[in-house]
């Protein structure tokens, strides 16, 4: 039980990777609330999982400071964060709209910034340190012809993590991220959905193509993420600051 008596907010946890996060969160001994904008399915996992439901919209500041103040009152104080709610989009160069860029920044870059600013508060009012994870990729590490806005808002998630490590360190908070590679699941169900449309393959074609150019020789699961997760919320990272973990079956080195 390396989490235990720890509390934890995890966003976008309503499904994929930040409910699997939840799920092994609890087993080490975690209380857990999980944040997601999908109220109907974030209240039917915190019930099938045992976690605590919060609807919050991690676009909107609104939305931030009552869902944090929700977890603060459920939880008795926030632990431990993981931002890890995201949307992706794709489009060539020529075809972004202002829209979906608005979209996708406002989400995975200020939603992340400024969930992390609301809890760090928290946890400096507090007095006892923390951890935040924030969920980068490995699209933060390199530019994809047909992905630009999510490749930049990953690699802002990354210079962001960087940057708020270095700051809240001295407050005890240590700020690290984790970049996976392709990890099959409903959000991989709607990128190769957008990839099909665009490269005009059949479905279920392009999972196919990531899985195989993988040298580990597979897509990753949920499941392959969840022990860099614990590892970084538990008091085995206390010397880890500022760092962005690849966990990607050997995908990209750095
Ligand atoms: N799946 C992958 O291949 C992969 C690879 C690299 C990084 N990631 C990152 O890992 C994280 C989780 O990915 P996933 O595959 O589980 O994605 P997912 O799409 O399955 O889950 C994302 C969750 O975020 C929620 N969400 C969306 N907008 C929100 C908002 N405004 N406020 C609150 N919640 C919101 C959604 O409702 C959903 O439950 C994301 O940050 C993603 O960018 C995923």
């Amino acid at each position: 039980m390396r989490l235990d008596g720890k509390t934890a907010l995890i966003t976008g946890a309503a499904r994929g990777i930040g409910r699997a996060f939840a799920e092994a969160y609890i087993a080490e001994g975690a209380t857990v609330a999980i944040a997601d904008i999908d109220a109907d399915r974030v209240r039917a996992t915190a019930a099938e999982i045992g976690a605590r439901p919060i609807v919050m919209d991690v676009s909107r500041q609104d939305s931030i400071e009552a869902g944090v103040a929700e977890a603060v009152r459920e939880l008795g104080g926030i632990d431990i964060l993981i931002n890890n709610a995201a949307l992706f989009d794709l489009a060539p160069i020529v075809e972004i709209t202002r829209d979906s860029f608005d979209r996708l920044f406002s989400i995975n870059v200020a939603g992340t910034l400024f969930t992390l600013q609301a809890v760090a508060r928290h946890m400096i009012d507090r007095g006892q340190g923390g951890r935040i994870i924030n969920m980068a990729s490995q699209a933060g590490r390199r530019g994809e012809p047909l992905v630009a806005v999510y490749c930049a808002t990953k690699a802002a998630v990354i210079s962001l993590t960087q940057s708020a490590g270095l700051d809240l360190i001295r407050h005890g908070i240590n700020v690290n991220a984790i970049a996976p590679g392709v990890v099959d699941g409903e959000h991989w169900d709607g990128v190769d959905a957008k990839f099909a449309a665009h490269e005009n393959k059949p479905r279920g074609q392009k999972k196919r193509e990531v899985g195989a150019a993988v040298p580990y020789g597979r897509m990753g699961t949920a499941a392959d993420l969840t022990g860099m997760a614990v590892f970084l919320a538990s008091s085995e990272a206390d010397y880890i600051v500022a760092q962005t973990y690849n966990v990607d079956g050997g995908n990209w080195m750095s």
